[in-house]
C-alpha cells in the first residue's frame, strides 16, 4: 500500500509530496510541528497537541493554515488513509512560500501545512520498553525559546547523532549548573530512593511535552508522588529509576546513563506501572470508522 501525505490542501502519494524551494520552513526553519502517537487505532491526546500547536503558532505570529477543527479531521484522515493503527502522525506548519527575505512576508502569504503518518512496529517497541534504553549526557547548545516546538532542530539532531554514535537511544541535555533539562526529543524523569517521580518544571528551558502532561495525570491517578524540580546528572545516575517520555517513545525506561547502569540496570517498577496505565489516561480519538462521527 502506498503512503499518502497531505500537502497544502491535497492528499498526494508520499513519494511525490513536495513543497516549494522558497517555503520559509526550508529557507529559515520558520515553522512549527507536532508529533502525535497513534496507539491501538487511536490518536492520543490530539486536543493537547493542537493546544500546543496554537501556542507555538501564536508565539511566532504564524496563522492557522486551516481551521483547528479541519486540521483535527485531516490528522485522522491521513492516519486512516495510511492504515496507521500503531505509529505516528506528523504535522508541520510553516510561514509559507515567499521570496527569501528575513522579515515576515506580506500578510497575505498563506501558512503552509504538511501532514504525514507512518506505522511503527508495536512488538519491537514493546520489546525495547521491556529492556529499557541508554542515554548519554551532553551540554545544551540550543536557543532560549525551546518551549516553542519549532522545526529548527539542529542542536537536537547533533545530540541524537552523538547518542547514536555512543550506542545510546537519547542524549540528555544538561545546563551550565549540571541540571538535566530534557532529551533531544523527549522529556527526562527520575524516580528517587523515596519513590518520588521527579521531572523539571516546564516553565522554560524545556518543551512542555504532551506525554509528560499525560504521564503527570497518570501518576496522580496511581497515587504516585510527583515533584517538578530540576535534578543533576549525579542525582540521575544514583536514582532508583529513570525514564523518558515523548509521543515517539511514550514512557520509556532509561537503564543506562553515560554507560553506567541505573540501579540494577533493569526497567524500574514505577516506570512499568506508569507505562502500563498511560493509555487509559490519554485522550483517544479513533482513526477508523469514526470519520462520519467526528465532531467538529
Ligand atoms: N519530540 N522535548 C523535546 C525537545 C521534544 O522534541 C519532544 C518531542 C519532547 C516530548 O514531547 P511530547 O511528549 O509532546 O512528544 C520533549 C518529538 C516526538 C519529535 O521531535 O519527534
Amino acid at each position: 500500500m502506498s503512503r499518502i501525505a497531505y500537502v497544502n490542501g491535497r492528499y498526494v502519494p508520499h513519494q511525490s509530496a513536495r513543497v516549494h524551494v522558497e517555503d520559509r520552513g526550508y529557507q529559515f526553519s520558520d515553522g512549527v510541528y507536532e508529533v502525535c502517537e497513534v496507539s491501538g487505532g487511536y490518536i492520543l491526546d490530539r486536543t493537547r497537541h493542537l493546544d500546543r500547536l496554537d501556542r507555538s503558532l501564536s508565539e511566532l505570529a504564524i496563522g492557522w493554515p486551516v481551521e483547528r477543527a479541519a486540521l483535527g479531521r485531516i490528522m485522522i484522515e491521513v492516519a486512516a488513509r495510511n492504515r496507521v493503527s500503531d505509529g505516528l502522525v506528523y504535522l508541520q506548519v510553516t510561514r509559507g512560500v515567499a521570496r527569501r527575505d528575513h522579515p515576515f512576508p506580506s500578510a497575505d502569504t498563506r501558512p503552509a501545512l504538511v501532514v504525514t503518518a507512518r506505522s511503527t512496529d508495536r512488538a519491537a517497541f514493546a520489546a525495547k520498553a521491556e529492556e529499557g534504553v541508554g542515554v548519554i549526557t551532553v551540554p545544551d547548545t540550543r536557543w532560549d525559546r525551546v518551549d516553542i516546538k519549532t522545526i529548527g532542530l539542529l542542536p537536537n539532531v547533533l545530540a541524537r547523532q552523538q547518542a547514536r554514535d555512543a550506542g545510546a537511544a537519547e542524549a540528555w541535555l544538561v545546563d551550565e549548573d549540571g541540571i538535566v533539562l530534557e532529551g533531544a526529543a523527549t522529556n527526562a524523569w527520575i524516580v528517587t530512593g523515596e519513590g518520588e517521580l521527579v521531572t523539571r518544571p516546564a516553565v522554560s528551558g524545556i518543551l512542555r511535552g504532551i506525554t509528560r502532561a499525560t504521564a503527570i495525570d497518570t501518576a496522580a491517578a496511581l497515587g504516585l508522588t510527583m515533584v517538578e524540580r530540576g535534578f543533576t546528572v549525579g542525582e540521575a545516575k544514583a536514582a532508583r529509576e529513570a525514564f523518558m517520555t515523548s509521543a515517539t517513545s511514550q514512557v520509556m525506561p532509561v537503564v543506562r546513563i553515560d554507560g553506567a547502569p541505573v540501579a540494577n540496570g533493569y526497567p524500574g517498577e514505577i516506570t512499568r506501572q506508569l507505562r502500563g496505565a498511560f493509555f487509559a489516561h490519554a485522550e483517544k480519538i479513533a482513526v477508523r470508522g469514526s470519520l462520519a462521527l467526528e465532531k467538529p
